[in-house]
């Protein structure tokens, strides 16, 4: 039996092997004679090199791009250029053809969209291969962050009766008929004879949940996927996407905020690491496409820079308070160049405006704490000035905010009066509750959105393309 070989082996390897054997896809095959084959271990292809005079026509019209073989041979030295090494085929089968005419990924450049609508096959493509080995990583490297400090990994529910983040934006879920739907004497939607007994929905957060985990195992996290029913068709939106949300006893907001930035930079520095071939793929996909840009709209940094960048330079504190007044006098705004003005302290920040702190003024990554109580999540600790929240968001270059998190208020007094004012049910929290009644302390978590840090990883603008399978308003393909 000839030893198997995944392609990104046979690339690296050092000793030239006379018995190989290899199995993947055709990229390209040129000159009835070379095979740019990839299995996706790696982006790179190995050539392998066909003796097409001793190979029968039948076998040599079925290496088309897109079918499945088996090569045994030799790895050899390379004559060609750009190569070290290339496999000198001497046995060839053919274990799944592939119509090269019909194919969708032909090799030649693709537009996003169309790799979108062939989503079951983009990630045949350098670049869809680049991205997704790329988010491995990543989620792999969240994990082991945590683990390595002691937190403890918690699968917070899916199916929930809770709204933790008091949007309303949720996904029912239901074993209703929608026929004949069972009423009340009210006539409205009788859900005590619903599978569960009552309203639930697809979780839009486990914090609620981990903080009950915190609570009790000190440092935990969650990592799961999340829903959420916004109606909202942009590039950083998805109706499913997943989040990794640590939860942590005893820490304070400033303790929340060293966490997660220490947390991302870790991510990004052992993703940078592992995967130099994606990232200058990656890196230079994006300076072809800003050649169609007009200069002032090019990034001053390449990709690797700008991931170095975050890597090496802290980021930068802001309070809500002085972000507005930098945002007040900023010229877009006094120019009515921002679609929402800002004039008033308590104004919610929309995306323009985070981005301008971040791409404009500061020039760097953000923290925006101390948030208006109005504008935030019933769940944060109010400060003394009785206005203003524990709140963190970070925001990102190209991305806005990528993480939301808080100091949790756990004083119950101060919580069951938040929870009045806004009109949440102390019923329906009873036992969010009731670990303010029982040994209560201070406590912080935040939520990072996966896909956003994904997105900034590797440079790609549309979230779409960051997850295997997007979920987006009308779409549910695949
Ligand atoms: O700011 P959010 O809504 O915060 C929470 O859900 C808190 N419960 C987190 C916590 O403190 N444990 O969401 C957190 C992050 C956002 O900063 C953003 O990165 C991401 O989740 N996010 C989305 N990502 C993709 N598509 C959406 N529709 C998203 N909504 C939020
Ligand atoms: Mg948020």
């Amino acid at each position: 039996m000839k030893k198997q070989f995944k392609v990104v082996e046979l690339l690296t390897s050092t000793p030239l092997l006379s018995e190989v054997k290899v199995n993947g896809w055709v990229r390209t095959f040129r000159n009835n004679q070379f095979i740019a084959l990839n299995d996706g271990s790696t982006i790179n292809n190995i050539q392998c090199v066909v003796d097409f005079e001793n190979t029968s026509e039948e076998i040599l019209k079925r290496i088309t791009t897109g079918a499945a073989v088996s090569l045994t041979g030799t790895l050899a030295e390379s004559k060609g250029a750009g190569q070290k090494v290339e496999v000198q085929v001497a046995t060839i089968e053919i274990l799944g053809d592939s119509d090269a005419e019909k194919y969708p990924m032909q090799p030649k450049k693709h537009s996003l969209e169309f790799l979108r609508e062939n989503a079951h096959l983009r990630i045949r493509t350098n670049a869809f291969g680049a991205i997704m080995r790329v988010r491995s990583t990543l989620a792999f490297a969240v994990h082991q962050y945590f683990q390595e400090k002691g937190f403890f990994y918690v699968n917070t529910p899916i199916v929930t009766g809770s709204d933790a983040e008091g949007a309303g934006e949720m996904f029912k879920v239901t074993a209703l008929p929608f026929d004949n739907t069972p009423r009340t004497e009210e006539g409205k939607v009788n859900y005590k004879e619903d599978f569960f007994g009552k309203e639930t929905n697809l979780t839009v957060s486990g914090q609620l949940e981990a903080e009950t985990y915190a609570m009790a195992l000190g440092q935990v996290y969650t990592f799961g996927p999340t829903f959420r029913a916004e109606n909202s068709n942009t590039s950083r939106h998805l109706a499913e996407f997943w989040m990794i949300e640590p939860e942590v006893a005893f820490n304070d907001l400033a303790a929340n905020m060293d966490l997660a930035e220490d947390f991302i930079k870790y991510v990004i520095n052992y993703t940078v690491n592992k995967h130099q071939d994606d990232l200058k793929f990656l890196e230079q996909r994006l300076i072809d496409e800003e050649k169609n840009k007009p200069q002032a709209e090019r990034s001053e940094m390449s990709l690797l820079e700008k991931l170095n960048f975050v890597l090496e330079n802290n980021f930068k504190r802001v309070s809500y308070t002085e972000a507005i007044d930098i945002l007040r006098d900023s010229t877009p705004n006094k120019k009515k160049k921002f679609q929402y003005l800002i004039e008033e302290w308590g104004a919610d920040l929309q995306s323009e405006h985070e981005r301008f702190l971040v791409e404009k003024h500061f020039k760097c990554p953000v923290i925006l704490f101390d948030y208006p109580a109005k504008i935030k999540a019933f769940y944060m600790r109010l400060n003394e000035d009785g206005k203003t929240v524990r709140a963190m968001d970070i925001l990102f270059p190209g991305i806005g905010e990528i993480v939301g998190g808080s100091q949790r208020e756990e004083r119950y007094d101060v919580l069951i009066e938040k929870m009045k004012a806004l009109g949440i049910d102390e019923k329906e929290l009873w036992w969010y509750l009731d670990t303010r009644r029982f040994g209560t302390a201070v406590h912080s978590g935040f939520g990072l959105g996966f896909e956003r840090l994904v997105l900034f990883v590797t440079g790609m603008t549309n979230i779409r393309d960051v997850i295997p399978f997007p979920r987006t308003p009308q779409n549910a393909e695949f």
